[in-house]
């Protein structure tokens, strides 16, 4: 029942300051973002590549309606790959981002947000890295797709999002496996009507494990970020059935969120992302983690009474 307010709650602006300027907010949000600076974020970066595991750094920043915000997005993020480029790791630092951050919500967004994203995608290959676009509501996905589909004309390994809580991800895993893509396949984080998306946590997690079989049939690199236990197992099971060596597909789970089960995957020889968020605009997806698991609230309602 709290998921879908709290979901409501990430995109309220009210909730959103008075959460922001909360003094106790704070520890909680710093579970789940690694700073709010860049040298934070990088830090984080090589500590937990020196531990075994790769990373996709995401400077946070959505729903973008003011022009100069998407520049400075877009600013932000040739800074990180510059910074990448500094700190050598090649494709086990990449960067993750939102189209919303760099535009796509504007007048003529589509254009602007390829335009916006393009020298970001040319600095992460000249830093010998890559980038991922994060999925977003369901209205964006035709529009993330065709960018995501302009980029890869140029740049291959840019990677893209499937989110199985969405009824038309089996369609676009068949199409995305087939071209040899980077693809993550998530659940979705977002709130979703009936007409698109299937409602019951039950047939979300039956339509990831149907993609994850396509995803593994096809040609491309799987990403399979899930906390979940049974399908993370699944997964495994599939990538064992089709033959599929470590190298050819990774885990991936956020940053703050099951580290032993980070840990026991790298050590069982399985490629381990970490995704790790920076930035000031921590809020509406410090909202999203809250909402995907009640023992989160409670965690930050303690902190907020213990003082
Ligand atoms: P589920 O929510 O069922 O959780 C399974 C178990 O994992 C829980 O029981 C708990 O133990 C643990 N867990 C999960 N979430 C937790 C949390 N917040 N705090 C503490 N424990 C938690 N979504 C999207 O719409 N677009 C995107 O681009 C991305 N990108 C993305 C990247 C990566 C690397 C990951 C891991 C996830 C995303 N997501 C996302 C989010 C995704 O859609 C989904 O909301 C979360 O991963 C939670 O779903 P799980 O699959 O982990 O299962």
């Amino acid at each position: 029942m709290l998921g879908p307010a709290l979901l409501a709650a990430a995109r309220n602006d009210g909730i959103r300051r008075f959460v922001s300027a909360a003094p106790l907010t704070r520890p909680v949000v710093d579970r789940f973002v690694a700073g709010e600076r860049l040298d934070q974020a990088t830090a984080v970066a090589a500590g937990l590549a020196a531990r075994g595991l790769r990373v996709t750094l995401d400077h946070l920043g959505e729903d973008v309606h003011d022009p100069a915000e998407a520049l400075r997005a877009r600013d932000a993020y040739l800074a990180l790959a510059e910074a990448l480029g500094r700190l050598g790791l090649g494709e086990r630092a990449e960067m993750s981002l939102k189209l919303s951050a760099f535009g796509q919500a504007l007048p003529g967004g589509h254009d602007l947000a390829l335009r916006h994203v393009l020298p970001v995608v040319e600095a992460a290959a000249a830093a010998g890295t890559a980038v991922t676009l994060d999925m977003e509501s369901h209205p964006t996905v035709d529009s993330t797709l065709a960018v995501h589909a302009e980029l890869r004309r140029r740049f291959p390994e840019t990677g893209a999002v499937l989110q199985s809580a969405l009824l038309r991800t089996e369609e676009d895993c068949r199409a995305l496996a087939a071209a040899g893509a980077r693809v993550r396949l998530v659940k979705g984080a977002y709130r979703e009507p009936a007409e698109v998306a299937h409602q019951a946590r039950r047939e979300v997690d039956r339509a990831y494990v149907r993609c994850l079989g396509l995803l593994f049939a096809g040609e491309g690199y799987p990403m399979v970020g899930t906390h979940d236990p049974r399908l993370l197992a699944i997964a495994e099971a599939i990538a064992t059935r089709r033959g599929r060596p470590a190298g050819s597909f990774e885990f991936q789970m956020l940053f703050g969120v099951r580290e032993a089960e980070q840990r026991r995957l790298a050590a069982r020889g399985h490629r381990v992302r970490v995704y790790v968020p920076y930035g000031t605009d921590w809020y509406a997806y410090f909202m999203r983690r809250l909402a995907e698991r009640p023992a989160n609230l409670a965690f930050f309602a303690r902190s907020l009474v213990s003082r």
